[in-house]
């Protein structure tokens, strides 16, 4: 297939990139910095110069391929107090390629996320985060927004577009991870205490990158229309034992910390450490053949590569 991917040069879409080129697929990624046009031209992909403001170039993009993948999000600035703003070009991006999919059969993937799905229990696929405590009674929120633009990527399976919504769990880790886990290595070598809150015995689950960007592929490849997909490897690995493990590596001590500290210790990362959020694969493993092979986040963690870096 000729496959149109934003994001491509992201921490995802540069794995998903050669797992689509590997399987034979042609790869045009979207790319807004000379920077990702000459990774991905390194890659073996062809380049779509533009940003996710330029709903004309989406469209003409979507329209010279056989299947869309959306992996941009504007995180800088979701960042940095303007998650709307980014939900909402993430809005317009989804329409457009609505759009010009529809009735095509075509396939259309999209990043979620299984956070706030189902909090405290074991989220599902067919949970819809509308539960209660979940992410929608958030109601004008960015993350609620989100979960909209999701939802309207499904409904597009009743206007003949092969959608689906894959949920990313909130740490999909790997070498040169930059994310939420590198974040936690950072604060406990800033603080020197590895912390949790509580007794710790709250779970995240975790996807390796590369397991993540197998599933891209087989959701291209064959999911059929509407479907909700989980990258989840590890269900839920309790906040404790992540925080044991990154003690063990900087040498220092581990922590239950203070409500009172939560923001002083983690920042940004404050609102999530002590959420309880397990996530089930069991039915996107049924349905696709979708099996993890690489590490799982405590064997990654053990690995030791997120404590080279001195600034991680
Ligand atoms: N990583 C996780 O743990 C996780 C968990 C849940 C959900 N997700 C979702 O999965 C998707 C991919 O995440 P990721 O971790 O790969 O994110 P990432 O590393 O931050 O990559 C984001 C991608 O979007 C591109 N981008 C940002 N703003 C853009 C704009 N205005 N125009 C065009 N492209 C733009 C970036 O381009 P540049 O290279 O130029 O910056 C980059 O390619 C996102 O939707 C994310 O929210 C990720």
């Amino acid at each position: 297939m000729r496959v149109f991917v934003t994001g491509a040069s992201g921490w995802i879409g540069s794995a998903v990139v050669p797992e689509l080129i590997g399987a034979g697929h042609q790869v045009s990624g979207l790319a807004r910095s000379d920077a990702a046009a000459a990774a991905l031209s390194a890659a073996g992909a062809q380049v779509q110069r533009g940003t996710l403001d330029d709903l004309g170039g989406l469209r003409s993009a979507a329209d010279a391929s056989d299947g869309v993948i959306h992996l941009a999000f504007k995180h800088d600035i979701a960042f940095s107090g303007g998650f709307q703003h980014a939900a909402e070009a993430d809005r317009r991006a989804i329409e457009a390629f609505g759009e010009v999919l529809a009735g095509s059969g075509r396939p259309f993937i999209i990043a979620s996320g299984t956070l706030g799905i189902a909090p405290g229990r074991l989220a599902t696929e067919r949970d819809d985060g509308h539960g209660p405590g979940s992410v929608a009674a958030l109601s004008g929120s960015g993350p609620a927004m989100r979960l909209a633009n999701a939802e309207m990527t499904l409904s597009f399976a009743s206007r003949g577009v092969r959608s689906s919504v894959l949920r990313l769990p909130p740490t999909v880790h790997g070498e040169g991870d930059n994310g939420f886990m590198a974040a936690l290595v950072g604060m406990a070598r800033g603080s020197g205490v590895s912390g949790y809150l509580g007794d710790g015995s709250n779970r995240w689950p975790a996807v390796h990158r590369i397991d993540a960007a197998h599933l891209f592929r087989l959701a291209l490849e064959q999911a059929p229309a509407g479907s909700v997909l989980h990258a989840v490897a590890d269900e839920g690995v309790p906040i404790r034992e992540i925080a044991e493990v990154i003690g063990r590596h900087l040498d220092v001590p581990v922590a239950s910390v203070p409500p009172a500290q939560a923001g002083g210790q983690f920042g940004f990362l404050a609102g999530f450490v002590g959420v309880d959020a397990p996530a089930s694969s069991e039915l996107t493993r049924e349905l696709l053949g979708w099996q993890p092979t690489h590490p799982g986040l405590i064997d990654d963690l053990d690995k030791g590569h997120y404590f080279d870096s001195p600034s991680a």
